[in-house]
């Protein structure tokens, strides 16, 4: 163990892509300031990559190395910042972090959202810190300000954009009325999605996410396995045309509540009105909308990946270990999950519904569809109806509030109707925030 004195915080990276080095530079970049606030100097001592091949013009060679022994084992090295992303690798190279007594930062929603509980539990064993306030939404501060700051209260909701690619391909449907396809490809040359877009589309990068949220929210435990997904795929241009007549948008939205001690946690498109906060949150942004019984309610807005904004968070929580090296707390507790809550199922949750049908342009289909929704006491809210070819209409219903199992069921019946040829698109809806 180093001696306290020493007025520096020796850093050694995992990664040095978009993240790693933004991490690098802003440290370089605002040296003075973390040095005035900490009264020690953050050095980066050594960054572990793939390839010594690759140019990074604002990184010393000298620093660079292939081998991750030379950060875990390395030990002058107080924090290990783990920016190389994966699973296997990084949860090796973290558990063997805590094990050798470093404090660990990551930005791997991946790996949190499957092994925080093991990684936790090792931190706190070996009394280290693990902070990970870049996994969620890049730059918004929420996890820091879940665990601490908004610690007195007990939070009930979390609701967030938290994908910044598919906001931009929702964004774009919605303004230009482009297919999703095209609008993929832009994204696609653009930078803003991955070559294969499915952990985004599908919904996979969101789910990691609000697994998180939910965890630090709620304080239990809730992984990827827990959540509900659905991606963008599945949505046309008719559905967001037809948001538009019902004065709303549909946005990809990551939801956990917790409601009579049971959790419900999900990820799926969703219909919310104009006027909702979350609405207006266009482009690659982010933003996170909480519900606690002290604070009332409280939305983060911002970027939600990126380099800088991501390095944000990151060298945030170098900072944090940095001050608690100098002035150590007396007992490190990193998991704050002390309830076992029970996870609801999608049936069991309650929502909002949006159906669009083809049926027969004739008189008595809608009365025959109401019918069995009340059989199903499903209440219709709002009803769109549009004349098509072929004495064929497109009927667009809006529901009250319904249990899913409710809803579906009455699905089920609408599709037996001779009246009905077929139900095309089925979306969830959120009306309050
Ligand atoms: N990019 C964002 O906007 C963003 C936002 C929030 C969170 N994050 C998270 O931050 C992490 C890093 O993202 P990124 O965009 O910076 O990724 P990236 O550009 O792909 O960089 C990954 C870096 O890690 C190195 N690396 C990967 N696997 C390695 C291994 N097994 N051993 C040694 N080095 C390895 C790569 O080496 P080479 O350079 O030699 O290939 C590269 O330097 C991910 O967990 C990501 O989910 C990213």
């Amino acid at each position: 163990m180093r001696e306290l004195t020493l007025k520096k915080i020796k850093v050694g990276l995992l990664g040095c892509g978009a993240v790693g080095t933004s991490v690098y530079e802003l440290i370089q970049k605002n040296q003075d300031k973390y040095y005035a606030l900490l009264g020690a100097e953050i050095e980066v001592v050594k960054i572990v990559v793939h390839s010594l091949d690759k140019k990074r013009p604002s990184i010393p060679n000298q620093l660079l190395t292939l081998d991750p022994n030379e950060v875990l084992e390395d030990q002058d090295i107080d924090v290990v910042v783990e920016v190389m992303g994966g699973i296997t690798d990084a949860k090796d190279y973290v558990l063997k972090a805590l094990k050798n007594k470093k404090h660990v930062v990551t930005a791997n929603k991946d790996l949190m959202a499957v092994y925080g509980q093991p990684i936790f539990e090792l931190g706190d064993q070996e009394q280290k810190l693990v902070l990970f306030e870049a996994s969620v939404a890049g730059a918004l501060p929420v996890i820091g300000t879940i665990k601490n700051d908004l610690a007195s209260n007990k939070i009930n909701k979390v609701m967030g954009i938290i994908n910044g690619t598919t906001n931009f391909i929702l964004t774009k449907m919605f303004d230009e009325g482009l297919p999703l396809d095209l609008v993929l490809k832009e994204a696609q040359d653009l930078g803003y999605a991955e070559a294969d877009p499915t952990a985004d589309v599908e919904g996979l990068d969101a789910a990691r996410k609000i697994a998180i949220l939910a965890s630090i929210s709620f304080n239990t435990r809730v992984v990827l396995d827990d959540v509900y997904v659905e991606g963008i795929s599945k949505i046309a241009t008719d559905d967001i045309e037809y948001a538009k007549q019902f004065k709303s948008t549909i946005k990809l939205l990551g939801i956990a509540i917790v409601n009579d001690g049971k959790v419900e946690v999900r990820v799926h498109p969703t219909l919310i009105p104009l006027n909702h906060p979350l609405a207006k949150v266009d482009d690659v942004y982010n933003a996170i909308y909480l519900e606690g019984d002290a604070f009332g309610d409280l939305t983060f807005l911002g970027k939600g990946a990126g380099g800088f904004p991501t390095a944000s968070a990151v060298v945030g929580d170098i900072l944090t270990i940095g001050k608690n090296i100098l002035n150590p707390v007396s007992k490190i507790k990193n998991c704050t999950c002390y309830l076992d809550l029970p996870i609801k199922t999608i049936k069991q949750v309650e929502s909002h519904y949006y159906i669009r049908m083809i049926v027969a342009d004739e008189t008595g289909v809608l009365s025959k569809i109401a019918s069995v929704f009340a059989e199903n006491n499903v209440s219709i809210d709002s009803v769109i109806q549009k004349k098509l070819a072929n004495k064929k209409a497109e009927l667009v219903l809006l529901t009250d509030r319904v249990e899913e199992d409710n809803f579906m069921k009455a699905k089920v019946g609408i599709e037996s109707l001779i009246t009905v040829d077929s139900v095309t698109s089925i979306l969830r809806s959120e009306k309050e925030n």
